[in-house]
C-alpha cells in the first residue's frame, strides 16, 4: 500500500478538541507517527488545505436493486467520495426494499463488490416497508444492522410506532423517521401556502410533519428508544426538538442543504428539481432550520441524495417523484452558507457532518491521532468555484445547484488505504 506524508494542513479533529497546522503519516491505511514511513512515501502538500475526520452523509438513496437507471451503489459511492464523504448511511427503499435479515445480507455482499467508500445499510422497520407488522428487530441487529428506518414514509399506526420504539429499543437501535401524516400531507407536491395556491398546486402543511414529530418524541419519552429525525423543514418541528433535547430525551435531528438555501418561492424558479418531501417552506422555516443548525439542536447535516430519472422529472410538479441529487454539491454550500458567512465555526460544522452522525449511529469517533485508521475529509478551504452538473460522478441530474457560486471545496477524501481526489473521481 502506497504511503503518505501529508504535510502544512490544518488537521481539526473535534473528537479531541484539536486543531493545529501539523503533518499527519499515514501507512497500511492507518495514520503513523512520520519517522515511521519509509523513503518511498508520497508527499503531499496541503498547505492551505483542512483535514478532517471523515465526513459521513446518513441520509443518502442508492437505488441498488431494482432503480439502477437512476443511481447504482458504484455511481452512488463515487458521487459521495466526489462530495467528500467517506461513509453513508444507505436508505432501505430499493425496488424491493431491504427489509429482512435475508436482504441485508444480500446487500452487504454487493456493497462489498461494488462500493467505493464503506457503506452502511439500513433497514426497514416495518415488513416491505408497508408500516402494517414489524420486523424481526432482534435479529437484525445480531445481523450486524445498526439503524432502522421506512423513509420515504413513516407507519402512520401509532400503536405500532410505540412497539416499534420498545422492541428498538430492546434491540439497542435507534429509529430514523421520516416525519409525514399522509392523511394531512396527501397530495399535496409542495408547501401549503401562497406559493401552491398561486401555482394552484395542492399543498402540504406543515402540520403533515409537525404531527408526526410530536408523536416522536411522546414515543421517545414512554419508550426511552433512540428517535432520529430527518429532514426537518418546519420551524414547528425545530421548537418541538429543541424542547425534548433541553428535557434529556435520546433524540436528534437533521437538516439538508436544500431547506437551509430555499423557500417555496423557488419552486418557481427551479420546477421539479424542488420538489421532495418534506418540501421547501417559508422563510421563517428557513430562518429556525439554520439557528437550530448552528445552536446544536439540530446537530446533522445530510443529503438525502435522492436521484431521480429526467423522463420522471419530466412528468411535472404533479407527477414527477420528490426528490432532489446533492451528494456532490452539499459539502461546497455548506461551506459558503455557514462557515464564509460567519454563522458557524468550522469545528462546528465538522461536528455536523463527521462527529454526531458516528455518534448516533454507534460508529467509533475520528479523532485523527496515531494508531487510527486514516478516513479523512480533506477541504480546499478558500478555493471559488461554480458547480457543474457536467462531469457529475451521480447517474441523475435531478439538482437545482447548477452554477451556483460556491467557496469552498472538498479536495480529496481518505480512506480504506486510498486517497481519492475529488477532481479525478469526475
Ligand atoms: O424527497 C424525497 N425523496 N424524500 C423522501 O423521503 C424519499 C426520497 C426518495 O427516495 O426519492
Ligand atoms: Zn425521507
Amino acid at each position: 500500500m502506497q504511503e503518505y506524508l501529508f504535510s502544512g494542513a490544518r488537521i481539526l479533529a473535534p473528537a479531541r478538541a484539536f486543531d493545529a497546522v501539523a503533518d499527519l503519516a499515514v501507512k497500511d491505511g492507518v495514520i503513523v507517527a512520520p519517522a515511521e514511513l519509509s523513503s518511498r512515501a508520497k508527499k503531499i502538500d496541503l498547505k492551505g488545505k483542512l483535514i478532517a475526520p471523515g465526513f459521513f452523509d446518513m441520509h443518502v438513496h442508492l437505488r441498488e436493486p431494482g432503480q439502477t437507471h437512476k443511481e447504482d451503489i458504484a455511481s452512488g459511492t463515487r458521487a459521495a467520495a466526489a462530495g467528500g464523504f467517506t461513509g453513508l448511511l444507505a436508505m432501505p427503499n430499493t425496488d424491493p426494499p431491504i427489509c429482512s435479515v435475508e436482504d441485508f445480507l444480500q446487500q452487504q455482499k454487493l456493497l462489498a463488490q461494488k462500493a467505493l467508500i464503506p457503506v452502511l445499510q439500513c433497514v426497514s422497520l416495518t415488513q416491505g416497508r408497508e408500516g402494517k407488522a414489524l420486523n424481526e428487530l432482534m435479529a437484525l441487529r445480531q445481523a450486524g444492522v445498526k439503524a432502522l428506518s421506512d423513509d420515504g414514509g413513516t407507519p402512520q399506526d401509532e400503536e405500532l410506532m410505540r412497539r416499534a420504539m420498545l422492541a428498538a429499543k430492546e434491540a439497542g437501535l435507534p429509529i430514523i423517521d421520516h416525519c409525514e401524516d399522509y392523511s394531512i400531507s396527501r397530495p399535496g407536491v409542495m408547501h401549503e401556502g401562497a406559493v401552491s395556491r398561486r401555482l394552484g398546486l395542492p399543498g402540504q402543511p406543515r402540520l403533515a410533519e409537525e404531527r408526526m414529530v410530536q408523536r416522536d418524541i411522546r414515543l421517545c419519552r414512554e419508550t426511552g428508544c433512540r428517535v432520529h429525525l430527518q429532514h426537518l423543514s418546519s420551524a414547528g418541528s425545530v421548537k418541538m426538538l429543541r424542547q425534548a433535547r433541553q428535557e434529556g430525551l435520546p433524540i436528534s435531528g437533521e437538516v439538508m442543504p436544500h431547506h437551509l438555501l430555499f423557500t417555496d418561492q423557488d419552486v418557481e424558479k427551479y420546477g421539479v428539481n424542488a420538489k421532495m418531501a418534506p418540501p421547501l417552506r417559508e422563510e421563517s422555516d428557513r430562518q429556525a432550520l439554520l439557528e437550530a443548525l448552528c445552536e446544536g439542536s439540530i446537530s446533522v447535516l445530510a443529503t438525502d441524495h435522492a436521484p431521480h430519472s429526467q423522463a420522471e422529472k419530466a412528468l411535472g410538479m404533479l407527477k414527477a417523484p420528490f426528490g432532489i441529487t446533492g451528494l456532490e454539491q452539499a459539502v461546497a454550500l455548506c461551506l459558503t452558507l455557514l462557515y464564509h458567512s460567519g454563522k458557524i465555526s468550522l469545528a462546528e460544522l465538522i461536528k455536523r457532518f463527521s462527529c454526531a452522525p458516528r455518534e448516533i449511529l454507534q460508529m467509533p469517533q475520528l479523532s485523527l491521532e496515531i494508531g487510527e485508521t486514516a478516513e479523512l475529509t480533506i477541504i480546499d478551504l478558500e478555493q471559488k468555484h461554480q458547480l457543474s452538473l457536467q462531469n457529475s460522478c451521480s447517474k441523475a441530474r435531478n439538482c437545482p445547484y447548477e452554477g451556483m457560486s460556491c467557496k469552498g471545496k472538498p479536495w480529496a477524501v481518505f480512506s480504506q488505504g486510498r486517497l481519492l481526489k475529488t477532481q479525478e473521481l469526475k
